[in-house]
């Protein structure tokens, strides 16, 4: 069996639907540890050049999920532990979630389709939102919250709460 480091040893990551809060959440949360915040689309933007929707509009869906794949591995690779707020859809692959649960202590930010959609906005990076957002954010939620469930440790119902209880919620939960 490989052992597995104690929690505060292993990078911290948050999951989540569009909107759930991880990108703020996460980069405050890295502030109060003391440690490095990766976040997924910042770094394909990055390393891309080019915005989600450029890749999604140019090259389709599949190309942004490879690229979603790389850093998400990159960042797991990194031997210092940082917080890391993963892409909405990292967890639709196998691999991708096997990771998680090798590399990462992971914290679900869990909210209602509802509470998500009066709080989301489409923008440059959310190309899947543009049309019916609440539509699309309950047919996410079927299909995705069985595999947030598998690969989290731990569940934060976020319920709309404000940033700075979740973080709260967060620290307590991954201690
Ligand atoms: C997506 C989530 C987005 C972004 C892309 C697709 C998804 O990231 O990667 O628009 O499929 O859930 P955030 O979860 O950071 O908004």
């Amino acid at each position: 069996m490989v052992p597995s480091s104690p929690p505060s040893e292993r990078h911290l990551v948050l999951v989540g639907m569009m909107g759930s809060g991880k990108t703020s959440v996460g980069r405050l949360v890295a502030r109060r540890l003391g440690r490095a915040f990766l976040d997924s689309d910042e770094q394909v933007e990055a390393r891309t050049g080019r915005t989600v929707r450029e890749i999604f509009e140019v090259d389709g869906e599949a190309t942004f999920r490879a690229l979603e794949a790389d850093v998400l591995a990159d960042a797991l690779a990194r031997p210092e532990p940082a917080v890391i707020a993963a892409a909405g859809g990292v967890v639709l692959d196998a691999d991708n979630r096997r990771r998680l649960r090798d590399q990462a202590t992971v914290v679900w930010l869990h909210a209602e389709p509802e509470v998500l959609a009066a709080r989301v906005r489409s923008g440059d990076h959310r190309p899947l939102l543009t049309h019916d957002p609440l539509a699309v954010l309950e047919r996410m939620e079927t299909a995705r919250a069985p595999l947030y469930r598998e690969v989290a440790d731990h569940v934060v119902d976020t319920g709309g709460a404000p940033v700075d209880e979740l973080v709260e919620s967060v620290l307590e939960v991954a201690r």
